[in-house]
């Protein structure tokens, strides 16, 4: 069965003490997790520690990293490599953002860079894609975002792309307020999951899990998350207000 996600994306948001007080609403808060329900936080990098301590023990909730570098070690000021996110046990990570690829340039080949060595080194990354509003508007994003696919993830193999989590955002709904409607995500996501199935087949396919991202808030969470191929969602603006987070990780299907 696939694993239904709630992910936290922090961005560059909140002190240290305003993330633990964050973490620690979010956790006094009732959640019931189901087996196949998970929640993810992705926080600052000098954050990881003290989610995790905060996490320790509680069922199906993780943190994330939100990036790392393509590179194993070495002289690369102020990168992060994956080596040493695992030496302090983090289990996933980011990866290829839209805040990334545009204010840091990152291109589709050197996040497929980034994809392997967390593969490599048994980390699970979040791989996000989605198109611009100028290619919505010509009506071209699944040819972007199968780009995107192909040139970052469809090299991997099959147990590679298995542990791999997808997030498709629209870039023109982040941090907008502006959410792709209902049918726009199922669309794109059903595209995905029928490009993974093209390259690896259907029972690869259908177990993998597809989050959708852009102003996912506490009001709209439960019907984005009950389109068939939409499995959670990767959310900024309302993860960071305890009891909005808690409403979102309690309309996981
Ligand atoms: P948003 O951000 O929920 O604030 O739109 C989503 C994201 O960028 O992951």
């Amino acid at each position: 069965m696939r694993k239904q996600i709630a992910a936290a994306n922090w961005k560059m948001n909140l002190t240290f003490q305003q993330g633990e007080q964050l973490l620690n609403n979010i956790l006094a808060a009732p959640t019931t997790l189901k087996e196949n329900q998970l929640v993810i936080f992705s926080v600052p990098f000098p954050y990881l520690t003290m989610a995790q301590q905060k996490l320790n023990g509680k069922k199906n909730m993780f943190v994330a990293a939100q990036n790392c570098f393509n590179k194993k070690n070495g002289a690369y000021t102020g990168e992060v490599s994956i080596e040493m996110l695992q030496s302090i046990g983090i289990e996933y990570v980011v990866l290829g953002h839209s805040e990334r690829r545009e204010y840091f340039n990152e291109n589709n080949q050197f996040i497929s860079e980034k994809i392997n060595i967390c593969l490599e080194n048994n980390i699970t990354p979040i791989f996000c894609c989605g198109e611009p509003l100028q290619i919505r508007e010509t009506n071209t994003q699944n040819e972007f975002v199968g780009k995107q696919l192909t040139e970052s993830l469809f090299h991997l193999s099959p147990e590679q792309i298995l542990k791999t989590i997808i997030a498709y955002e629209p870039i023109w709904a982040i941090g907008t307020g502006k959410t792709a409607s209902n049918q726009q995500a199922q669309e794109m996501h059903a595209f995905i999951r029928q490009q993974i199935a093209i390259k690896y087949g259907n029972a690869i396919a259908n177990e993998i899990s597809i989050l959708y991202g852009g102003s996912v808030k506490a009001n709209n969470a439960k019907e984005i998350f009950s389109e068939t191929d939409v499995d959670g969602g990767l959310v900024g603006g309302a993860s960071l207000i305890a009891n909005d987070f808690v409403t979102i990780i309690n309309a996981l299907k």
